[in-house]
């Protein structure tokens, strides 16, 4: 039988298992990446399990979640990362240089090569065809030092492209049209593998936008085949050599098939404040707009900031709005700036950032409150802007500078008909890219050019904590009971008074759900241990390992929850919290403050493969709650999570 794109590059790189659906695989990993936030921990982790050099092929560190240096910490922080990057051998990309997947997409991302990086929209570079997936830190770490990863054989899925894109219509709209269609649950358990006549007609930059905003469906991966357009791309970034072709072979079979008209679409928003909740541009016509920002890992390319400008000649920002351009990289801002485009928007109104995360995570250009902002990025959850009251709509660049125009929102082809004089912008390729590239570029030190002398731990660098083997008794209240969809920005918010503490896992820990519960940190600590319990999809969102630590070191034991999102389970299991699924009845009738007992021996029923619990209410009621994990994720759990795992690992091997 004829395989997928996915299945041929899993099989070249599997090491553990095979390729049947929902079966746990291990692969071997070519390249990792890591970001500040979660990198600290990432080095960390990786020298605590005695590891000394890098062992994949490639190994990239960036800084960009928190580049703006409010005080040492930051500062501090980066210090270190470039420090280990030199000590262990990984590339280190300085702040402000660009957001990790722009950068990686730019400098490192090949065809056929597989990816790993501790940050959710890893599978970005699935639109240049490497398959690449968010994990967690420590993941991030055992694979760095050679390990294979382990998932679950995801079903793969064919997105069918046909037809052509009309005028205003975007990839973003390709996304946010799957998204409003398949919802952020969707691709759960899936690879989104995007084929048919359709793919020919969208450039790179288009095909990793669609790629990005995969996560948001809760897919493990998503990817495009390679072809001209991949080559041609390639060649612009001086890598030509790197490009493999790449299709399904002719008799593949796929688990299910979508069809996507693109020639059918038309310009798509997400209302606030989820990525799924998408209606037609023209549906929220009129609302009035006080801030707009281009940018973000998912239309930050100079691909995606360049039809805005192109708008804007001959008008202005309105009056009543503000408009931020934030590149995804140093690369996009420079082309801009060389070719002038930098100069005619700042001059129509726009402001420009650095090359950074900042307001996608709520550092910098937090929207007033109780008005709108739109924004081209791929999340909108609530509170992630930086102020709880607001109200974020995701959008393409154009409709985003169609509203930077008018000051409320339009459908672009409603202003164009109004105006008489715009055009559709179309997308137009970057002509010149550089100088920086590759090893060659000033903002990227590799390991060759390593300039510390072994690593630099200031004050704001921690340890890493241990959690005890799995007890034999798991008891406890029911500290905190949630709804569904509770993401990992809920757990561990982002917002740069929080994320500065990166490896202060005592202070960060203070944090921990206060978006729900302020008082939830202090009961947990006092509780001396207990149960979180939720709806479901819980943990949906970032790769944030800090949202399974954080509640590991208050003391909590597990999570009952009606599912789990992919990498938020696989990081409870490696900091050793016992992910239990339970039905909607069960959910129900669990009240905050409940007592909670996992009956009988937990720790022998995790390793003999015990696959249902009984689960014993204020001495009252039972239900059933299952464990669905591999055996390599139950001796994860009983050995207290998988740092003392692989230590236990290397002892005996
Ligand atoms: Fe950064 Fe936001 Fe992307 S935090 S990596 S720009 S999703």
């Amino acid at each position: 039988m004829g395989q997928t794109i996915t299945e041929q590059i899993l099989g070249d790189h599997l090491v553990e298992g095979e390729l049947t659906p929902g079966e746990e695989i291990g692969i071997e990993i070519d390249q990792v990446l890591t970001q500040d936030t979660t990198g600290t921990m990432v080095w960390l982790q990786f020298e605590a399990l005695d590891l000394d050099e890098v062992q994949t092929e490639l190994a990239a560190q960036y800084c960009d979640h928190q580049t703006y240096q409010f005080d040492f910490k930051n500062t501090d922080d980066h210090r270190f990362l470039r420090s280990a990057a030199g000590t262990f051998g990984a590339y280190f990309s300085r702040p402000g240089n660009g957001i990790c997947h722009q950068v990686h997409k730019e400098n490192f991302a090949a065809p056929g090569k597989t990816l790993l990086g501790s940050d959710s929209h890893t599978p970005t570079p699935g639109g240049l065809g490497q398959f690449a997936i968010g994990a967690g830190g420590l993941d991030i770490a055992v694979a760095m030092g050679g390990g294979p990863y382990y998932v679950e054989m995801p079903e793969v899925v064919n997105v069918q492209l046909e037809g052509e894109l009309p005028d205003w219509a975007t990839a973003k709209d390709v996304a946010l049209h799957l998204l409003g269609e398949l919802t952020v649950k969707g691709g759960v358990g899936k690879v989104l593998e995007y084929t048919g006549p359709g793919v020919e007609n969208l450039t790179i930059p288009e095909r990793t936008t669609i790629t990005n905003l995969g996560t948001e469906l809760g897919a493990t991966s998503s990817i495009f085949g390679t072809d001209e357009k991949t080559k041609d791309w390639l060649a612009r970034q001086d890598r030509e050599e790197e490009y493999v072709e790449l299709t399904p072979d002719e008799d593949a079979e796929y688990a299910e098939t979508i069809e996507v008209d693109l020639s059918e679409l038309e310009p798509l928003i997400a209302k606030p404040s989820m990525p799924d909740n998408v209606v037609p541009v023209r549906e929220v016509a009129g609302e009035d707009v006080e801030q707009v920002i281009i940018g973000s890992c998912t239309n930050g390319a100079y691909e995606d900031i360049l039809p805005g400008a192109k708008m804007l000649e001959g008008r202005e920002v309105a009056k009543k709005t503000e408009m931020i351009v934030a590149p995804g990289s140093k690369q996009a801002s420079e082309m801009l700036a060389r070719e002038g485009w930098t100069a005619e928007m700042m001059a129509a109104g726009v402001n420009f950032s650095e090359a950074t995360c900042g307001a996608c995570i709520g550092i910098g250009h937090v929207p007033a409150s109780d008005s709108v902002s739109l924004r081209t990025f791929n999340r909108n959850f609530e509170g992630r802007s930086g102020i709880e009251d607001d109200s974020v709509y995701l959008c393409s660049p154009e409709v985003a500078t169609a509203a930077a125009i008018t000051g409320k929102i339009v459908d672009p082809r409603d202003l164009a008909d109004d105006l008489g004089d715009l055009e559709a912008p179309g997308l137009e390729m970057g002509t010149k890219y550089g100088p920086g590239m590759g090893e060659s570029d000033p903002d990227i030190i590799s390991p060759d050019e390593a300039v510390d002398d072994g690593l630099i731990k200031g004050p704001n660098i921690g340890d890493v904590p241990l959690k005890d083997e799995l007890a034999s008794d798991i008891e406890g209240e029911a500290l905190l009971k949630m709804e569904d969809n509770i993401t990992t920005d809920h757990i561990i918010p982002a917002t740069a008074d929080i994320l500065k503490f990166r490896s202060n896992i005592e202070k960060l820990s203070e944090f921990t759900l206060s978006r729900v519960d302020d008082t939830f940190a202090q009961r947990a600590l006092d509780a001396d241990g207990g149960f979180l319990v939720a709806g479901e999809n819980y943990g949906q969102g970032s790769s944030r390992e800090h949202a399974a630590l954080c509640p590991m070191f208050l003391g909590v034991e597990g999570v009952l929850a009606e599912s789990f999102a992919r990498i938020h389970k696989a990081n409870l299991f490696n900091f050793g919290l016992v992910p239990l699924t339970i039905d909607s009845e069960t959910y129900e009738r669990i009240d905050q403050g409940d007592d909670i007992e996992i009956v009988d021996d937990v720790g022998k029923g995790v390793r003999n493969g015990q696959t249902e619990f009984t689960v014993r209410v204020n001495d009252d009621w039972e239900a059933t709650a299952h464990l669905d994990a591999s055996e390599r994720e139950r001796d994860i759990l009983a050995a207290g999570g998988k740092l003392s795992w692989t230590k236990q690992q290397h002892d005996s091997g």
